[in-house]
């Protein structure tokens, strides 16, 4: 087979590894793997290489993405759809391996609709926010570095005995939010799923604030706040200041957005086996003449098709867009079980 491979939307920790494994495998298993730069732009514009092994060696522990990536404001629409069909037709790919977050999957799935090609759909996006996924590529890598750097926040923090707001991304999606919060001792996490309306949000954390200061005498309160919490963070730096002043006077806040810092960096292991594994499940899936599925890591429900990769299913990418917007609307079980056990545990958090 001709096989073409590109990254889109958001770059993630593990997607060299992905673009590594397609290529390597890919031509040891007698394929030809043409790279496309840029994402979906570049396959417009027919901007490709073709890959060898020189090109991909060693890649697997840089972030990033080697082909580049973009979102393409042309792409979505009708006609850059049939463009991107025409340019897939003129490269002569009998297949097409679309490495992204929810949209550019969702840019999978349209041109799929269309069948220039075989296309698969390799889930990665620091978000998390994929449906029927339990870990996307570069979470792992994100969750470990908000992990780090609230470490070192929580050093000076504690040297100065402040209370410090960490903003994470994630989009709509609380999962770093909430998982790195966990792992890193947060005394609250704040995630836009919760629909917690502003002035009973800012009365919690004036709690949580008296409890950590004035019940417990700790010396660092960590509020972890994921990006989709629809209330500024420098405001609510601001406001948490005013209580801190009546509440326990001498006790500072201070508030720091980790922003693209959480994108970047050295893949951890997992995420390179996570991007390995779904790579080489995608390959074998497309020699079998498979079309228009997500590859899925580690799913939470008996959902998708089986393989021998016992942490990997095969997902049809209708189903699992279905599952991205009821993820993010919070009607998904994944999403009520997620906020469950948290709210469990969240009067808890800062003892
Ligand atoms: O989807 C990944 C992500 O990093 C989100 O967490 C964030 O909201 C967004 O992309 C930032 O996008 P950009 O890099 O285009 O500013």
């Amino acid at each position: 087979m001709r096989i073409g491979v590109l990254t889109s939307g958001g770059d993630s920790p593990g997607m060299n590894a992905a673009i590594r494994t397609i290529t390597a495998v890919g031509i040891g298993r007698n394929h030809e793997v043409i790279g496309i730069r840029s994402g979906f732009a570049g396959l417009l514009e027919g901007d490709t290489i073709k890959m060898d092994l020189p090109m991909v060696n060693g890649i697997s522990a840089f972030g990033g993405t080697i082909l580049g990536s973009a979102r393409s404001g042309v792409f979505p629409t009708p006609d850059g759809q049939s463009r991107a069909c025409s340019r897939i037709r003129d490269l002569d790919l009998d297949a097409l391996v679309i490495i992204g977050g929810n949209g550019s999957l969702t840019g999978a799935h349209k041109l799929a609709e269309q069948k220039p090609c075989l296309i698969a759909g390799l889930p990665a996006s620091i978000d998390n926010d994929i449906g029927h996924c339990g870990l996307a590529i570069g979470v792992d890598t994100a969750v470990n570095t908000i992990v780090e750097a609230c470490d070192r926040i929580s050093d000076t923090a504690r040297a100065h005995r402040r209370a410090f707001i960490v903003e994470v991304m994630g989009r709509h999606c609380g999962f770093l939010a909430m998982r790195a919060g966990i792992a890193a001792e947060a005394d609250a996490i704040l995630y836009g799923e919760a629909k917690r309306e502003e002035g009973e949000l800012m009365e919690s954390l004036r709690d949580v604030l008296r409890k950590c200061f004035s019940t417990w005498h700790k010396n660092r309160a960590l509020i972890i706040k994921a990006e989709g919490v629809p209330v500024s963070t420098s405001l609510m730096a601001e406001r948490l200041q005013e209580y801190l002043d009546e509440d326990t006077p001498g006790v500072d806040i201070r508030h720091t957005i980790l922003g693209h810092v959480v994108r970047g960096g050295r893949p951890s292991a997992m995420d390179r086996v996570i991007a390995q594994r779904l790579a080489f499940g995608a390959l074998l899936a497309l020699e079998h003449g498979l079309h228009d599925f997500m590859m899925s890591w580690d799913i939470e429900t008996d959902f998708g098709q089986k393989t021998p990769d016992p942490h990997i299913r095969i997902i049809p990418l209708s189903e699992a867009l279905a599952e991205t917007e009821r993820l993010l609307n919070g009607t998904s079980e994944v999403t009520k079980g997620r906020m469950a056990l948290l709210n469990q545990v969240e009067d808890l958090l800062f003892l």
